[in-house]
């Protein structure tokens, strides 16, 4: 697992649109090889901070690091994975729009060409199970393809962070569910930071290894390692991930009242369970 990339801070940020203030004073710290899920009520700002991190949206106050390195300009460090089932280039083929990825980063990488952190796009497709289609184009392609070409194309400038905003949610439930399964699986081999947005309780609880609720203004309401990551263990793992979703599912209400959060409920709360607090390395 890469462990040395991938750090990314958020210092006292603030963005708006118009004057207006959508994100006040947001910190956090995101250690490398994290995959951090974030919720919230619609509107709060989750979007927001994701094209914000990407470099795609200027911030009017504080700071975004990645690795140290103020994130103000799009960078092969970052790449994105949109909501959008239209989000590929539909003149090109599956491998051309992996093979764009690729030369995308790079360019944007400001590097001369030879060597370099271009990911072998045959071993990216196949990581994705899409070896066969490769030479199809987007519209012969199902939504859960064409998903799978989009975070193929994103890992395919090797960027240390993916960001993705909601990547499965216009997908039927089965193709969702095999869609998180093998992003759990490209995480653990790929040991990229991930931070990924979703409206879904189950989902966050599935994939996140820490879970943050973002309440209005990108107030993070609730952050805490999420003690569900299966282990095997059925049993304890249905049960954990119970009382994560009971937790997300209060959490996300006392967004919508601006209420305070209610108290952990349970009297043995799990291990490495809520509001972890985390120091910089
Ligand atoms: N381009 C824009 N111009 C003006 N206001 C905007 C713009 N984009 C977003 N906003 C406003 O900023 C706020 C946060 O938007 P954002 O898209 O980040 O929310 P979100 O949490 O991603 O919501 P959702 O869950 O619905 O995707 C909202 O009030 C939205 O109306
Ligand atoms: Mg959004």
């Amino acid at each position: 697992m890469n462990d040395t990339r991938g750090r990314v801070g958020f210092y006292d940020v603030s963005v708006a649109y118009d004057g207006a203030a959508v994100i006040q004073g947001l910190s956090l710290d995101v250690v490398p090889g994290e995959l951090v899920t974030v919720l919230g009520p619609s509107g709060c700002g989750k979007t927001t901070l994701l094209l914000a991190l990407a470099g795609l949206l200027p911030i009017s106050g504080g700071s975004i690091t990645v690795d140290g390195r103020r994130a103000t300009v799009p960078g092969p460090d970052r790449a994105m994975v949109f909501q959008d089932l239209d989000q590929l280039l539909p003149w090109k083929t599956v491998q051309k729009n992996v093979e764009f990825g690729a030369k995308h980063g790079w360019a944007s990488s400001g590097k001369a060409s030879g060597v370099g952190r271009q990911k072998d796009v045959r071993e990216l497709l196949s990581m994705v199970g899409l070896s066969q289609v490769s030479g199809r184009y987007p519209v012969h392609l199902s939504g859960g393809m064409r998903q799978r070409v989009a975070i193929a194309r994103a890992l395919a400038a090797d960027p240390d962070v993916l960001l993705m905003d909601e990547p499965f949610s216009a997908l039927d439930a089965q193709t969702r569910e095999q869609l998180q399964l093998e992003l759990l699986s490209i995480w653990r081999r790929a040991g990229k930071t991930i931070i990924f947005i979703t409206h879904s309780i189950d989902e966050a609880a599935i994939l996140g290894s820490r879970i943050l609720v973002m309440g209005r203004n990108g107030r993070v309401m609730e952050d805490f390692i999420n003690s569900a990551v299966p282990t095997g263990d059925q049993a304890r793992d249905i049960a954990a991930r119970a009382e994560v979703q009971v937790h997300l599912r209060a959490a996300l209400d006392s967004c919508f009242s601006e209420a305070t959060p209610p108290a952990y409920a349970s009297s043995s709360p799990p291990a490495g369970a809520w509001n972890v607090s985390r120091e910089p390395e």
